[in-house]
């Protein structure tokens, strides 16, 4: 993994070690993201309702948005949700199944948080550049996830 995302692992480690409320320790994963990582223009968790099929926008960096409910399957979060796969948009105008949240916005992606095999909630990552996503992100998201789930 690209040495950058391995140094951002060893700062989530060090976030996740505070014994902060998950709410906080979440918003400051969204911060330290958006402001290290240059193509992460909008970093935030939705997590399940599962009563009622809905993801619920919790902490987030950047603009506020007014989608912070979003039915499972709508959506590029709605899909994550109801496939429990990642899912890179890399050219938010040619996908059929999106919500617009800025017109800056020009890709996507968004990893699921898995508990127990079962999801619990997803990370979503807007950009504002066209196809940034690398395997790399892919990787370095996937195991942001992992350290995730024992706070669910
Ligand atoms: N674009 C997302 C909606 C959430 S915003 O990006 C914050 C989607 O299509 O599900």
């Amino acid at each position: 993994m690209d040495t950058d995302y391995i140094k951002l692992l060893q700062e989530i480690d060090t976030l996740t070690a505070t014994g902060k409320e998950r709410h906080e320790i979440l918003l400051s994963i969204c911060k330290l993201l958006k402001n290290k990582v240059y193509h992460y223009d909008w970093v935030g968790f939705y997590l399940l309702n599962a009563q009622d099929s809905m993801l619920m926008l919790g902490s987030y960096s950047g603009k506020p948005t007014e989608h912070t409910m979003i039915p499972v399957g709508k959506g590029v979060c709605g899909q994550v949700a109801e496939n429990n796969t990642l899912k890179v948009v890399q050219d938010v105008s040619l996908e059929g199944n999106y919500i617009a949240c800025s017109l800056n916005v020009q890709s996507e992606i968004v990893v699921p948080i898995l508990k127990d095999g079962k999801f619990v909630a997803e990370i979503d990552i807007d950009s504002h550049s066209t196809a940034p996503f690398t395997i790399e992100d892919e990787k370095f998201l996937t195991s942001v996830c992992l350290k995730l789930s024992v706070f669910f």
